[in-house]
């Protein structure tokens, strides 16, 4: 059992509340959901499961779309938690970047982030290879690149910015997700590694 975190948002600018309102409704329907999912599958975990094969099968893959959708919004909402903070300049993380992507990180991300198609914009960083993997993952549970731990989390599905910009407002949407996000909480996650 799965509970929906609670988020210490500030007021974000070009993000209105009631969006926000609506997207943390939206987590925690992944949360109930992904519980329900799970308690069943423990049912049928304990019965025959011959009998159950067609419905295990749907829940089965319904489990990853529901839990996917619990973790990257928890990852997603906690970049804005504290205050609005700047990259720093001289940071590791900034140093990273400008390694492996010469200044154009935000432009790069950007342009993945305003793909066609619902799913997020995420960057990984890979210990293993110890370098960046910047992917799109389609809806939620498509696209994913295992093993590798979660950076930076961009939502791109139309319930994130449909309120606030319109059908055709991606891109200025992106532009509010950077001037709020705390890149503080994205240099914690790096430093990890
Ligand atoms: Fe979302």
């Amino acid at each position: 059992m799965y509970e929906a975190k609670k988020f210490d948002l500030p007021k974000l600018e070009g993000i209105s509340d009631e969006s926000v309102k609506q997207h943390l409704a939206l987590y925690e329907g992944y949360v109930k959901n992904f519980n329900a999912i799970a308690a069943k599958l423990a049912e049928y975990a304990k019965e025959d499961t011959e009998k159950h094969a067609l419905a295990l099968g749907e829940l089965i893959r319904r489990k990853s779309f529901e839990f996917d959708g619990m973790r990257l919004h928890e990852l997603y909402f906690a970049q804005f938690e504290g205050t609005s903070t700047p990259l720093s300049v001289n940071g590791s993380l900034a140093k990273a970047f400008e390694k492996e992507y010469r200044g154009y990180f935000q432009e790069y991300f950007r342009a993945i982030g305003n793909m066609r198609g619902p799913g997020w914009a995420i960057l990984y960083y890979d210990p293993i290879g110890k370098e960046f993997q910047a992917g799109f993952v389609g809806e939620q549970h498509q696209g994913h690149l295992v093993t590798l731990p979660v950076i930076l989390a961009l939502d791109v599905w139309e319930h994130a910015f449909l309120l606030d910009y319109g059908a055709t407002g991606k891109g200025k949407y992106i532009e509010a997700f950077f001037k709020n996000l705390n890149w503080g909480l994205v240099e914690k996650r790096f430093a990890a590694f």
